[in-house]
């Protein structure tokens, strides 16, 4: 996906919106929004997912302000619905495709937010063209949100303590789990890893950490989980969660014009008792 405006400011930029002005999307940018999420998007472990936009009003005016969501999201007109096949295991993979969606909404000036769970999936899957073989893994709206936020939107971001970011002494290390990676120690990666800091994440629970190795630029990636599951059996958000990380941290690097590429070969770190579930890793310059 191309990017026209600086992706470090859009990143800073971007917040979940969840309250909406009636004022239409332009035809125009209609246009551009359906030619986006017309193309296949693949993540850089070859999972596969596919994006509709769907106008899902309805006549009944209480409805169509909250539109299946409880409440959550209101005077939304068009949802972006991500689509994956039932069979298709990589999850980190969908994150990762959609948060660049929801990037180029927030270039393009207009509101999203991630909605994993606080929505009738019933409703929405009436409104997609879903294949039998397929399944809507997330949503979010998309449009013009209102300049100031409502005061339901202020205690749904309160109660989840949505602007809050744990430290980076929290998230980052250095060679295994036991030494914090500070600012400095991250060299010209430092704006790359505070983007993975500032992500959306479902709850707000930022699940990712990573371990730069002691004499080179490569950061390994971890899902943090409350207790111990087995790797065919990770909540399906908190991968998603992931997915944002690989992408936020892979668009700053770019910008920077730092070089790398992804792979997944666990470079077993001690990760004892601490819950932590091996992603993938950046390989960089
Ligand atoms: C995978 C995922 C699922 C989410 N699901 C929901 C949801 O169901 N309902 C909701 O209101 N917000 C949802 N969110 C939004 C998060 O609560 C929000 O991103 C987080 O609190 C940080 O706030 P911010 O996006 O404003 O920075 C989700 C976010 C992610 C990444």
């Amino acid at each position: 996906m191309k990017f026209e405006k600086s992706i470090i400011k859009t990143l800073n930029k971007r917040v979940s919106k969840r309250a909406y002005k009636s004022l239409e999307i332009e035809s125009s940018k209609l246009r551009k929004i359906k030619q986006i999420l017309k193309k296949k998007f693949t993540g850089p472990f070859g999972g596969k997912s596919r994006f509709e936009l769907i106008d899902c009003g309805t006549n009944d005016p209480l409805e169509k302000r909250r539109l299946g969501t409880y409440g959550f999201i209101r005077g939304a007109h068009y949802f972006i619905i991500g689509i994956l096949e039932q069979k298709e295991k990589n999850i980190v993979d969908f994150g990762y495709c959609f948060e660049k969606i929801i990037l180029k909404m927030t270039e393009l000036g207009l509101g999203t937010v991630w909605l994993g769970s606080t929505y009738r999936y019933s409703q929405f899957k009436d409104c997609t063209n879903l294949k039998e073989n397929e399944y809507i893994a997330a949503i979010s709206p998309v449009g013009y949100s209102l300049d100031k936020p409502k005061t339901y939107e202020k205690l749904i971001s309160w109660g989840i303590g949505a602007r809050k970011r744990k430290p980076w002494s929290n998230l980052f290390y250095i060679g295994d789990f036991s030494t914090p990676l500070t600012e400095n120690m991250a060299g010209k990666y430092t704006t790359a890893l505070e983007m993975v800091r500032i992500g959306p994440s479902a709850r707000n629970a930022e699940p990712w950490r990573v371990v730069k190795e002691k004499k080179s630029n490569i950061f390994h990636f971890y899902l943090q989980l409350i207790r111990k599951l087995s790797s065919d059996n990770l909540p399906p958000m908190k991968q998603m969660d992931l997915g944002i990380a690989l992408s936020h941290f892979e668009l700053t690097a770019k910008e920077q014009k730092i070089s790398g590429k992804w792979v997944k070969k666990n470079p077993n770190i001690d990760t004892i008792r601490k819950n932590l579930h091996y992603i993938a890793s950046w390989i960089g310059e």
